[in-house]
């Protein structure tokens, strides 16, 4: 619920000062599009400027352990020895790896290949091998808060389609971060990243999306990859989200594997790519947070 704030009294975003000269024109800007029948974030989606700040620090810890595993991601390491070394730059960067025991869940990171999706669980005996392409999927806890981006690699000799599978993922994202605007909608996200995955030829998964995230792993608003221009939620300053479709070469149709209650895999057993970014809504456009 929207708390009603006389004008003189101190702003909900904890700036000190009083609401009528902070958030009281932005707060009147959104009830206004609700009262048009737009779907509009609560409070608790916007983040104050000490949390933006902190997720912020997160954000830029998460992008640097991606980059600092970029070398090693080469033929012939197991999954295993990238979760390691997840571990160790996370805790040389002061962090915290956030998958590691969410929701069960057993190692640091995610690392999915060919036609796993995502969610993928290292494990001793699985090698890169030429040919594979794969996720790296990294998230971290760092003060307290979160930070959550992954990206694709190429192992060794990967085939034309599958090179190509990777790229258009990637632009799939850029493309969404064009749309990322204040007062644009969450529709338009999913929007563009859908049709240039059909224009090549190629479906989006539905059942998993993108998500609020920040003060929790996983927050408030589910981010479809999927969408229709003008719908969904309304997009305004302050709101941080990830954006992480899954492109499948095939059909978009998942499954979970029943065993380990994780792994999720293309039904056809056709190849799959993600890339994630992690987003903040801006005054005048968007900020990649992590990537
Ligand atoms: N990193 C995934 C995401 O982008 C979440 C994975 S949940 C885990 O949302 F437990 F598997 F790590
Ligand atoms: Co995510």
């Amino acid at each position: 619920m929207r708390m009603k704030l006389g004008r003189n009294d101190l702003c909900w975003c904890g700036s000190n000062k009083k609401y009528k000269s902070c958030h009281l024109a932005f707060d009147e800007k959104i009830t206004a599009f609700e009262e048009e029948g737009a779907i509009v974030p609560s409070r608790d989606m916007i983040k104050t400027p000490e949390q933006i700040e902190g997720v912020r620090k997160a954000g830029e810890v998460n992008t640097l352990i991606l980059d600092k595993l970029e070398p090693y991601i080469k033929e012939g390491i197991s999954t295993e020895e990238i979760n390691d070394l997840v571990n160790q730059f996370t805790k040389e960067l002061g962090g915290i790896p956030a998958p590691l025991n969410f929701e069960g869940y057993p190692k640091s990171v995610c690392v999915s290949i060919n036609e796993v999706v995502c969610h993928g669980i290292p494990c001793k005996e699985r090698k890169l091998m030429s040919g594979d392409i794969v996720n790296i999927d990294v998230s971290t806890i760092v003060n307290g808060y979160f930070g959550d981006s992954s990206r694709m690699y190429c192992i060794g000799e990967v085939s034309e389609e599958k090179r190509k599978l990777v790229q258009v993922t990637k632009e799939c994202v850029d493309l969404a971060m064009k749309e990322i605007k204040p007062w644009s909608f969450l529709g338009d996200v999913g929007y563009v990243i859908n049709q240039h995955a059909k224009a090549n030829g190629y479906t989006v998964v539905r059942e998993i999306g993108g998500h609020g995230v920040g003060l929790e792993f996983h927050e408030e608003p589910w981010v479809s990859h999927i969408g229709q221009r003008g719908t969904d939620m309304l997009l305004v300053p302050g709101m941080i989200f990830t954006v992480e479709p899954m492109v499948n070469m095939g059909k978009a149709d998942v499954v979970q594997d029943e065993e380990d209650g994780w792994t999720i895999y293309t039904e056809d057993g056709k190849p799959s790519a993600q890339w994630e970014y992690m987003i903040l809504v801006t005054e005048d456009g968007m900020e990649i947070l992590a990537h």
